[in-house]
């Protein structure tokens, strides 16, 4: 099963890949992640992305494609995929088409998580994730059951997102509205696309997606 999650910054997209992969045995591509690692380890691809992510813009087409044409011929991906922040751009979207196509595989379903933007701004600002599993948290909607501890592995040190600032949270959004959004008429014209309601709570969340792949419960 191949899918996508469709979303806004901080609509959830993280979250439900993170719980899809465990459920189904499939591998979240996390185009973000990807670039996060990239960065971290000073390659030339991180080197060049790293100031555009901290705008909150859009990293150029070429290498996101390139990055993701790698990454699906990997063994972890052979169970099927869900795409967590791709494709951005039309142009993305035309690129996996014709990836898909070329490995003879096909997109099964692309899931809109719908979220009001004031909601997003909350919700990034709260978000943290563990600095040695990289479990995610937040301050509010899912806080660890200690403070300062990780429920899933007891490290005690904490990331915040460099991106997650306000005044980039809302070139993010921007970048959204302006070259993400064309992406739900590209679907709907190809009856793919499917919508949740993403301001729900996430294990409701989870169920929505779930009706939709066809299972009857999916809270983790
Ligand atoms: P990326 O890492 O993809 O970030 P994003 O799309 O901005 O999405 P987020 O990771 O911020 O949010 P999410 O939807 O995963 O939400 P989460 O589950 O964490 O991209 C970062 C940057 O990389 C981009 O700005 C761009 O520069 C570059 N980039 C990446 N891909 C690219 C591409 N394809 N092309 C070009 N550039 C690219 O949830 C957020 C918080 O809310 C968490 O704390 C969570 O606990 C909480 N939460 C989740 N669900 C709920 C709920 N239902 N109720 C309450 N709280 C909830």
């Amino acid at each position: 099963m191949n899918l996508i999650l469709l979303g806004p910054p901080g609509a959830g997209k993280g979250t439900q890949a993170k719980r899809l992969e465990e459920q189904y045995g499939i591998a979240q591509i996390s185009t973000g992640d990807m670039l996060r690692a990239e960065v971290k380890s000073g390659s030339a691809i991180g080197t060049e992305a790293r100031a555009i992510m901290e705008r909150g813009d859009l990293v150029p087409d070429s290498i996101i494609t390139a990055m993701l044409a790698k990454r699906v011929t990997q063994p972890d991906c052979a169970r099927g995929f869900i795409l967590d922040g791709f494709p951005r751009t039309v142009p993305q979207a035309e690129a996996l088409d014709s990836m898909l196509t070329e490995m003879g595989l096909a997109l099964d379903h692309v899931i809109e998580l719908q979220v009001d933007d004031a909601a997003l701004v909350e919700r990034i600002a709260g978000r943290f994730t563990c600095g040695s599993c990289g479990a995610g948290y937040h301050d509010t909607f899912k806080p660890t059951a200690k403070s300062g501890v990780c429920d899933n592995c007891g490290a005690t040190n904490f990331i915040r997102r460099a991106d997650d600032k306000a005044e980039t949270v809302a070139a993010r959004l921007d970048a959204y509205h302006r070259q993400t959004a064309p992406l739900l008429p590209y679907y709907a014209a190809r009856g793919r696309l499917q919508t949740v309601d993403g301001m729900a709570d996430m294990d409701v969340v989870a169920s929505q997606i779930a009706t939709i792949l066809g299972k009857a419960t999916a809270t983790a």
